[in-house]
């Protein structure tokens, strides 16, 4: 049997060959591996190392070995991507949600894989709604270096965006990897690019998965619940202060899960008592995501939640529904400053990242490309996309005449109807 190593996400091993660098003769069966052995790549032990399909341990293999050699860049890591998530995702050079894309189009009651829900037209206009905002560039002015930096649930980081919560390796992308790889490439990314990850909830998985890979993490990230009954989440709302995570959340527009649902872990909406139940439980910062009206964003501000989070899930959970960028001016018009807000949907670059903050975001979140980047290689992958993204966001505020954060507004957008 072959197998993959979830902490780096890089290491393989496969039973019938052995590994002559760790000195495992050809034949040594995973339970026959000396307790003292430890990952060629990371350095942890055997406990890490899981089962994984023929054809993903070729291309794991593949990459492996060529790592050895070489350096590998983002498009490198793209194109195995593209050959782990066949048929779901074509990993294109724009990922928009267009309606000709593998992702799109009716899945009949099948996983979405990597599109929106029904038609997918909410995925699609999240794409269009940021597009329709255009930057406007001024450039005389004194030179100083953009500062990227923001503060938030009590930490500084580096740069105002991170990795959104994501999961469902085995339904979304094709079982290429083990969960726990998908949240650890993800968590330890975004950890070495000075910014925070979030990881989310799968019912394929304990739904305490998230949550303990944080904890693995030294706490360094943000486990995001379904909305399941209060008694679970008040559990795992206790379990994230264990691990001693930097906040959690809960994505309110789970509710509609049917996959949930059928996996019997029943979802559901949330009342403003009961919102405001779960933040008053622990001193840790609650975010309530899938906030996407202003009427909602209110209530997110009254129950005391340390953060409200503008997204409609990728277009993944309601079609036919507006783009985070139609929506985001105007909730932001009445909470800014009041609370810390967090947006996603089809933020690509560090120019898609300027505009959501010029919407009115505190802080840009970033979905699929981050996903696909993790199962193909890990925390290595994940941390060249924030590299790509934070490169583009510091020529994008030299460019339109912002010095730091408090500079980006409105005035950097001009609205056009593209
Ligand atoms: C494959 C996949 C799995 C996701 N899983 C979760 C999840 O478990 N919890 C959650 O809150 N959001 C989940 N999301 C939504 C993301 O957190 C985020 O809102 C969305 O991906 C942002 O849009 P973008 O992908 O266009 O950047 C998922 C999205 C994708 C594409």
């Amino acid at each position: 049997m072959k197998y993959i190593c979830t902490y780096c996400n890089t290491y393989v091993y496969d039973e019938e060959k052995g590994d002559h660098d760790t000195k495992l003769e050809p034949g040594t069966n995973i339970e026959d591996i000396p307790e003292s052995w430890l990952c060629p790549v990371c350095g942890m032990p055997k406990d890490y190392l899981q089962e994984i399909r023929d054809d993903i341990f070729s291309l794991k293999m593949t990459a492996y070995t060529e790592t050895q050699h070489d350096t590998k860049d983002l498009n490198y890591y793209r194109s195995i991507a593209r050959k782990m998530l066949t048929g779901i995702c074509g990993e294109y050079p724009v990922c928009d949600g267009q309606p000709d894309r593998t992702c799109t189009g009716q899945k009949f009651g099948a996983s979405i894989g990597f599109g929106g829900a029904g038609q997918g037209k909410t995925f699609e206009a999240n794409y269009n709604s940021l597009q329709s905002y255009k930057l406007k560039m001024k450039v005389i002015k004194e030179h100083n270096e953009p500062d990227m930096s923001v503060s938030i649930f009590n930490k500084k980081i580096g740069v105002p965006f991170m990795g959104a919560s994501l999961s469902g390796v085995k339904t979304s992308m094709n079982d290429v990897v083990p969960e726990d790889a998908l949240y650890r490439g993800l968590l330890k990314g975004a950890m070495s690019s000075g910014s925070i990850g979030l990881v989310g909830n799968t019912p394929e998985s304990p739904d305490d998965l998230g949550v303990k890979i944080v904890g693995e993490n030294h706490g360094w990230g943000i486990p995001i619940f379904k909305p399941q009954s209060q008694e679970r989440l008040l559990q795992l709302i206790k379990l994230a202060e264990e691990m001693d995570v930097i906040a959690l959340g809960i994505d309110l527009d789970g509710a509609g899960s049917t996959y949930w649902n059928a996996s019997n872990k029943p979802v559901y909406r949330k009342s403003e008592k009961e919102i405001t139940e779960l933040v008053d439980s622990t001193e840790k910062p609650v975010i309530f995501k899938g906030i996407m009206c202003t009427e909602d964003a209110i209530k997110v501000l009254d129950s005391g939640a340390g953060a409200c989070y503008i997204s409609n899930h990728g277009g993944r959970v309601l079609d036919g529904g507006q783009g985070v960028a139609e929506v985001l001016p105007d909730i932001a018009n009445e909470i800014a400053g009041k609370i810390p807000i967090l947006a996603d949907g089809a933020v690509r670059t560090g120019f898609d990242v300027l505009k959501i903050l010029a919407l009115g975001a505190d802080i840009a979140l970033i979905g699929r490309p981050l996903a696909r980047l993790s199962i193909a290689g890990g925390d290595v992958a994940v941390k060249m996309y924030y590299k790509y993204v934070k490169d583009d966001l510091k020529k994008a505020m030299i460019l339109t005449g912002c010095d730091n954060l408090n500079e980006v507004n409105m005035d950097i957008l001009v609205a056009t109807n593209r």
